[in-house]
């Protein structure tokens, strides 16, 4: 895998500043380190945002551009780049002109595979409804809705979440796929909450960690939080405040885009 000792791996996440929330991502890098050993790992922060944010408290985080070229000052020759994102949005697609930018530099990287979001196919779309489908099992009650928040995009690539969407209504009727910032808009899906006579939900974050949408925009306890409009709306929701990133079966289907990133390098 590592033949000639200048191969590495890239992980791109879109970061988090929510102290605690980045363990999540602590847990993926040692599923990593155990499925790549010998590969050594770097990590970039997607959102300058975020970096911004981090780099004022003294914590620095690069960004993918600048990994790249600190692995290139490290004489890597082969990077596995691997999006630790949901779908292939507005950041996926600026890892993709990342690497066909940093790609073949002179003194720079030969070679920089990417390893597709955790959505990217209707096969992601089937394993991942099947792993979820798995892991609220425990959590929910018979009678309760579940509500999954994705974040959105203005990206064509939002259609994921419909795509998301219609998969788990082929399993159950009574699961809801939203966005915070995109569509479907939560405003879409209470009229079928109502038609369900959905009275309980159970409300859970379709992001890596449960950072500060999932705090905030859906737990929040402020007018227009998802929990309070859930409420105003006759749902009585709870939140199951854990990211995508902390569930195995979910990190497996990274894991296995990863593996491909890996192989094609
Ligand atoms: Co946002």
């Amino acid at each position: 895998m590592n033949k000639d000792g200048n191969s590495a791996i890239l992980l791109a996440a879109f970061g988090t500043s929510v102290p605690g929330a980045d363990q999540v991502y602590a847990d993926m890098e040692k599923k990593v380190r155990a499925d790549f050993p010998g590969l050594e790992i770097y990590w970039a922060y997607t959102s300058k945002v975020i970096r911004e944010k981090l780099a004022r408290q003294g914590r620095t985080f690069l960004s993918p551009v600048q990994a790249l070229g600190l692995m290139a000052e490290h004489g890597l020759a082969r990077v596995a780049m691997q999006s630790l994102l949901i779908i292939p949005g507005l950041e996926h697609h600026d890892l993709i002109r990342t690497r066909a930018s940093l790609q073949g530099l002179p003194k720079g990287i030969e070679k920089i595979s990417l390893g597709a979001p955790l959505l990217n196919s209707s096969l992601d779309i089937q394993r991942f409804t099947r792993a979820m489908l798995d892991n609220v099992q425990s959590q929910r009650s018979p009678e309760e809705a579940v509500i999954f928040m994705g974040h959105g995009s203005t990206h064509p690539a939002n259609v994921f979440y419909a795509g998301l969407q219609y998969q788990f209504w082929l399993h159950d009727e009574n699961i809801f796929v939203g966005a915070v910032e995109g569509t479907p808009a939560l405003e879409d899906i209470l009229p079928l909450l109502k038609k369900r006579g959905v009275s309980k939900a159970l409300l859970l974050p379709l992001m890596v960690v449960a950072g500060d949408h999932a705090i905030n925009d859906m737990a929040g306890k402020q007018t227009g939080s998802w929990m309070s409009t859930l409420e105003d709306n006759g749902v009585e929701a709870r939140v199951l405040m854990q990211g995508l990133g902390s569930f195995d079966n979910v990190v497996d289907i990274w894991m296995d885009h990863l593996k491909e990133a890996v192989a094609s390098l």
